[in-house]
């Protein structure tokens, strides 16, 4: 256990907080295990229903810590799963949505983990860096495919092969992040979309999640899988209550469902 990393539950949202500030943030592997298990754990319990990724006192993270990178650097495929890996795949495999809240620094896998969250907001002090080739190393958990299909061949080569480091307003002109608040403004902000997500239908929110990250197949293909998906659901509970809530008009109450 550790308690650089927090997690707290209220009204549906999961917060998960990196609270390591005197080394800004960075992620030791107990920190990776810590987080892992707050979205494992928060993945199955059907009380959570959205999860907030965030840091503390102005700093998302400063990214791997580097003197844990030289002790026990991970490697993908090792017979043991390495914490750092355990946290991304979580992360990945998340079936309810989550939601980054950067406030200051996201450096290294503190930007690249934003490839893996459904949505993400910044303060107008955020700052983006992956500095990989600067410290002679490589993009990482599938960031070298997924920044320049989402953000463009040439905004990737900023944060890939440059090392830029972006501000806010670049993070959102590039599509990193979805909005920039005030410092002061955006843990609300974030917390009225997380709360917004959370009373909404479980099922449908996982069904749309999992049909958006999923690997790429041809638009029939997807108009096929869509409409299976779809035809079953009309028959399901939450929307009997999505749509009789419509009829007597009233806010749908899917707090029963799971
Ligand atoms: N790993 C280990 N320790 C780190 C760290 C990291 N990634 N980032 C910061 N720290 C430590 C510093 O060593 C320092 O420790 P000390 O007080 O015991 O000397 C403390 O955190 C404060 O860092 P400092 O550099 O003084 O803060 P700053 O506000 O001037 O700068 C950063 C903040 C994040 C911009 C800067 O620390 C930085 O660039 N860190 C390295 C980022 C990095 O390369 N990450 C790995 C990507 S793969």
């Amino acid at each position: 256990m550790t308690d650089h990393v927090t997690s707290a539950d209220l009204n549906g949202v999961r917060t998960i907080r990196f609270n390591r500030p005197d080394k800004k943030n960075a992620l030791t592997r107990a920190m990776y295990t810590a987080a892992a298990e707050a979205l494992e754990s928060g993945d199955t319990d059907s009380a959570v229903r959205v999860f907030v990724l965030g840091g503390q006192d102005g700093m998302f993270t400063a990214g791997n810590d580097l003197i844990d990178f030289m002790e026990a650097p991970p490697h993908i495929g090792a017979a043991e799963t390495p914490p750092v890996e355990r946290f991304m795949r979580a992360l990945l495999n998340a079936t309810k949505p989550v939601i980054a809240e950067v406030d200051g620094v996201a450096v290294g896998i503190g930007t690249t983990l934003l490839m893996h969250c459904d949505l993400a907001y910044a303060s107008d002090r955020a700052l983006f860096k992956t500095p990989f080739v600067d410290l002679a190393l490589a993009p990482e958990y599938a960031s070298s495919l997924l920044f320049p299909a989402r953000l463009g061949r040439s905004p990737a080569s900023e944060l890939l092969l440059l090392g830029d480091v972006w501000g806010a307003a670049r993070a959102r002109e590039t599509g990193l992040v979805s909005d920039v608040f005030s410092a002061d403004q955006l843990p609300g902000e974030v917390r009225k979309r997380a709360e917004a997500l959370a009373q909404k239908s479980p099922a449908a929110l996982r069904q749309a999640k999992a049909l958006m990250s999923s690997e790429p197949d041809s638009i029939s293909d997807r108009i096929n899988r869509e409409g299976g998906i779809f035809a079953e659901m009309l028959q399901s509970p939450e929307f009997a209550e999505a749509a009789t809530a419509f009829m007597e008009r009233r806010k749908p109450d899917f707090s029963k469902f799971g």
